[in-house]
């Protein structure tokens, strides 16, 4: 929060202040019903209209009896908030009470009832911290974080105990932060996480799905309540959910129970994961309907883990993946909430502007490789069912209105050379997370092929620009987002 932010709070504190004097000096409860209520801080219009009926007449009262019914630390029960964790805060101590983000609290206070108060799932909108952090939020609505995948909400509204259960971790805003932020912030262990999200109503999910809007929301990755102790790269306390640093890839490893994959222990990489993926050949002959890997694998390719490796030894890591704050340290240079890379923040120390932008001319490289690896799968599917597409797996061969082959005529050849294809593809960075891995896992691709006997193919089909390779790859991921719909764990 810059300083003007900071001068606009303070006026609107005074504000308040006056607004008070004016409610106490009218009288206060012989208005009309239809008052509305005095104005917090920086309120705005869409933070009023969360509010729940009820509530709409409520004055602010302060937070001082919050705590008589509510104070227990976390882990304390339902509806247990630690306040002394609370007023160790910079919102506390920057004059804000709990009434900042869950509205006026004299009905609540006198008549507690959840009807009353703005909670779940309604005071996870970003709207809530919108009222104050306006240039945070300004730069989170232009990131896909700010808006709900459509398919999956509607598989979670007519399949919820499917897909809202199981989709809903990462790409529900409201139901990631009751089910999963808030149980793991309160000490609750990941499989009871688990085993909780299980238990819950088709009804529960229902009403859910009908309110999320956002994929992730401030409060996935800030917790509203406390400090956390996950510290910054610059090792500041600013409410992290999860650490912002980890080569602890137990979790993301391919044998992971798929369950875990949402519980991980890292900011970004918590959603941000392969979801499964296993790479050994027995897998890669039983999984056969869709690319093993869930859209965006970064966190894997990061750290270099689950894609077919071959014989000899990969180099995993790379500088990027010790880069302190890694995901953080590239995404959100400054804090900057678009989540977006621009070569002179996020580069730097490391690399100057101009060596990073030379550098990256990797992604125009390794997007040949990807096609000519595909091309090559597709002389090889021509040859053994006459058609190009039939290397594919099957579900991709679906979405194109054709007919799978028995996957077992598909050698394990293809089947390892089109793992680390997906792999690489989805992970979207095209060798800049982990340029390393990328070659091997390509190289190792190539060498299933050389065993198969298909020949090499040129990187840019004669006659062809760039252009229409990057079109054919970009085909592969949104037909793959397709056939994401119909995943099911
Ligand atoms: C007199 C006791 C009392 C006071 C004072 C009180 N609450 Fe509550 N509050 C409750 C009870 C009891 C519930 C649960 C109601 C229910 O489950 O129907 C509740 C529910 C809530 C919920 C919803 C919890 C949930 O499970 O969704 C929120 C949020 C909340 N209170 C916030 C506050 C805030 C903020 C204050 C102070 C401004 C406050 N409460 C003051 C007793 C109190
Ligand atoms: C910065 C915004 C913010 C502030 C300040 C804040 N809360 Fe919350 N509160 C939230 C959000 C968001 C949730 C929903 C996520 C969660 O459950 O952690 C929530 C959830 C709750 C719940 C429901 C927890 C449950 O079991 O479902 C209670 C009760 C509550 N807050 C009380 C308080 C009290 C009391 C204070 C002041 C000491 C306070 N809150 C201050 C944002 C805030
Ligand atoms: C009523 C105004 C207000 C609301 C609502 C509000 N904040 Fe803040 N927030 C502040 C102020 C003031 C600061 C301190 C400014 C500073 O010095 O950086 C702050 C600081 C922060 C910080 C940095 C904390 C630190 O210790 O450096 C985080 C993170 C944060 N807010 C997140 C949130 C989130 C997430 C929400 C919504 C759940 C939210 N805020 C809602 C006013 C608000
Ligand atoms: C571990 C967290 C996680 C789980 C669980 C998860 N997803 Fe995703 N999903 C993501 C992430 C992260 C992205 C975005 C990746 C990117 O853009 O690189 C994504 C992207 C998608 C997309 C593509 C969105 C687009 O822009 O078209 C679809 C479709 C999708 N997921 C469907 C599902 C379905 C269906 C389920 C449940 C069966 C599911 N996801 C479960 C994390 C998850
Ligand atoms: C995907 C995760 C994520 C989301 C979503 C997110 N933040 Fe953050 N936020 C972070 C991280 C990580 C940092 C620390 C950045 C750094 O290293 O300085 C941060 C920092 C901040 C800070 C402190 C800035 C400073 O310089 O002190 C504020 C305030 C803040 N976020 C508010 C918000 C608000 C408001 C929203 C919603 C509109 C939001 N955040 C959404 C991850 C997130
Ligand atoms: C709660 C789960 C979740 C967390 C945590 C999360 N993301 Fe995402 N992220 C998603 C989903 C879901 C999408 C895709 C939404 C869509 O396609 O509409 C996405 C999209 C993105 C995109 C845009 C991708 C594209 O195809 O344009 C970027 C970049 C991104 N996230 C970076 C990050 C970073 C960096 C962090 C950590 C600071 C992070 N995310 C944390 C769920 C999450
Ligand atoms: C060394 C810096 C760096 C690190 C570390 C890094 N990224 Fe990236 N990321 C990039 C660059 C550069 C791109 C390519 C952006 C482009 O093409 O516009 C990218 C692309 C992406 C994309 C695809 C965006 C799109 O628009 O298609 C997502 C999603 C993403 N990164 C998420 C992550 C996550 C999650 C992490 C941590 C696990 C991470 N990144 C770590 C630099 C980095
Ligand atoms: C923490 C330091 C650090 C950061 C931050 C960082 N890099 Fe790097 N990067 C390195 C180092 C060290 C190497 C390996 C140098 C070498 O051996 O060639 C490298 C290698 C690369 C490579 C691989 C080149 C190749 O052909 O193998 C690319 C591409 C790259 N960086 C791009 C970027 C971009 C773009 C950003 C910012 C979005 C970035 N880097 C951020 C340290 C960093």
């Amino acid at each position: 929060m810059g300083r003007k932010e900071l001068l606009l709070l303070t006026a609107a504190m005074s504000a308040l202040t006056l607004t008070l004097l004016v409610v106490i000096g009218c009288g206060g409860s012989g208005g009309p019903i239809a008052t509305p209520p005095p104005r917090q801080p920086g309120q705005s219009e869409q933070f009023l209209q969360l509010l729940p009926a009820a509530q709409r007449t409520a004055t602010y009262v302060g937070s001082d009896r919050c705590g008589d019914c509510h104070d227990g630390g976390h882990g304390g029960g339902t509806g247990k908030i630690d306040v002394a964790a609370f007023n160790n805060t910079l919102h506390s101590q920057a004059g804000m009470g709990c009434e900042s983000c869950h509205g006026p609290a004299s009905i609540h206070n006198a008549n507690p009832t959840r009807d009353n108060i703005l909670t779940y799932p309604l005071v996870t909108r970003t709207a809530v911290c919108a009222q104050c952090h306006g240039p945070k939020s300004a730069a989170y609505d232009i990131s896909k974080h700010a808006k709900i995948v459509e398919s999956v909400k509607d598989e979670a509204e007519t399949n919820p105990a499917v897909y809202g259960k199981n989709c809903f971790r990462c790409h529900s805003a409201a139901f990631r932060t009751q089910y999963v932020d808030a149980k793991l912030s309160s000490g609750m262990s990941r499989d009871d996480v688990h085993a909780g999200i299980v238990a819950l109503s088709d009804q529960e999910i229902v009403r859910t799905a009908q309110l999320s809007q956002e994929s992730a929301s401030c409060v996935n990755c800030h917790e509203p309540h406390k400090k956390t102790g996950n510290l910054t790269e610059s090792g500041k306390d600013k409410h992290l959910m999860r650490k912002v640093f980890s080569m602890d890839g137990t979790s993301i490893s391919p044998g992971a129970p798929i369950a875990q994959h949402t519980t991980v222990d890292h900011m970004c990489g918590a959603c941000h994961n392969s979801r499964g993926g296993r790479n050994d050949d027995t897998s890669l002959n039983t999984s056969t309907t869709r690319p093993p890997f869930h859209n965006g694998p970064q966190y894997n390719m990061l750290l270099g883990i689950g894609g077919v490796e071959g014989t000899g030894p990969p180099v995993r890591t790379t500088a990027h993946s010790d880069a302190p704050g890694q995901c953080v340290h590239c995404h959100m240079p400054q804090g900057r909430h678009s989540f977006t890379t621009s070569f002179d923040l996020s580069c730097q120390p490391c690399h100057t502007p101009g060596d990073a932008d030379a550098r990256s001319a990797i992604k125009g490289a390794i997007e040949l490789q990807l096609f000519s690896l595909r091309t090559r799968m597709e002389n090889w599917a021509r040859g053994r069912f006459n058609d190009p597409d039939m290397w594919d797996y099957t579900s991709m061969i679906a979405a194109k209105q054709k007919t799978a082959p028995p996957q077992a005529q598909v050698p394990i050849e293809i089947k390892r050379a089109r793992h680390n294809y997906y792999f690489i593809l989805r992970d979207k960075s095209l060798g800049i997370h982990n340029s390393a891995y990328t070659r091997h896992l390509l190289n190792v691709a190539n060498q299933n092929l050389d065993t198969l006997g298909v020949g090499r193919a040129a990187p840019l089909p004669p006659g062809r620009s760039p252009d229409y390779v990057r079109r054919i790859l970009q085909e592969d991921i949104r037909i793959g987002n397709i056939a994401a719909r119909s995943e099911k764990d």
